[in-house]
């Protein structure tokens, strides 16, 4: 497909950013990234999201612990059956992420499954705070206990868990291993997690300086942008994409008879 990518502010943004479909996406801390002045100084916090099913409520979530008997496949199945979070804020924000997530009605006990989209401190500094949860932390997937499962997740091989939901490998940013979540049939079209993928709305020229590999940040950026109607960027507010498909000669043609 040919045509122009543009990308622009969300408006009309509230915490519950995409209701409806088999996945509400709702984010619960917007990541932030502050020069402090002096130096190189910045500091900054990781995006964290929630990616609800529908229907789930607290109280009929009591689930099995995901386990390993039926295999890879079973357990990421049985893992998204509940509170998915991707990516957790560092540390330092522990209680505001317990606090956020109060809100939405999830006990930390509640959560199945953590995605951590890489492994930097502001972006998996809360992992301790969910013992009882799957764990899918760049590609290392893991049930609770430590039982670590292998997967087939690659650049043209995503990771299903769900219906419209995938993980996608989106290398660059942290290294090899970097990962998106891609939520499918919202009330916005498709949300893009995206970690630190897109770190802002208009990050065109900053971005690269914070990859360790530019290369494929840059084929991870425009594959996002080719799918994704609302990108979660890991360190701003999440934007909207607007694609806008190039005219064909024939277009062009008929348009310039009518305006004749
Ligand atoms: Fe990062």
């Amino acid at each position: 497909m040919s045509g122009s990518v543009r990308t622009e502010p969300l408006h009309g943004e509230t915490p519950l950013l995409a209701p409806s479909g088999s996945y509400s996406v709702v984010v619960l801390l917007r990541g932030y990234a502050e020069p402090l002045g002096a130096g190189d100084a910045v500091r900054a916090d990781g995006t964290v999201t929630l990616v609800l099913p529908r229907g789930w409520a607290s109280d009929s979530s009591r689930r099995s612990t995901p386990s390993a008997d039926g295999g890879t496949k079973t357990a990421l199945e049985e893992a998204v059956r509940g509170p998915i979070l991707v990516d957790t804020g560092g540390p330092w924000a522990r209680d505001a992420l317990l606090e956020s997530l109060a809100t939405q009605g999830v006990a930390p006990g509640d959560v199945t499954l953590v995605v951590g989209t890489h492994g930097h401190s502001d972006h998996i500094g809360n992992l301790g705070l969910f013992p009882e949860a799957a764990l899918l932390v760049s590609h290392d997937f893991c049930l609770p206990g430590g039982l670590y499962l292998p997967h087939g997740l690659c650049e043209t091989q995503p990771l299903r868990l769900g219906s419209g939901l995938q993980v996608w490998a989106t290398p660059g940013h942290g290294g090899q291993r970097d990962v998106s979540v891609v939520v499918e049939g919202t009330s916005l079209g498709t949300v893009v997690v995206a970690g630190d993928v897109f770190e802002r709305l208009g990050d065109e020229d900053s971005w690269q300086a914070l990859s360790e590999d530019p290369v494929a940040q840059q084929r991870s950026r425009e594959r996002i942008l080719s799918v994704a109607d609302v990108v979660v960027p890991g360190h701003g507010a999440p934007f909207r994409v607007v694609r806008e498909a190039a005219k064909s000669s024939e277009d062009q043609i008929c348009e310039g008879k009518e305006v004749a």
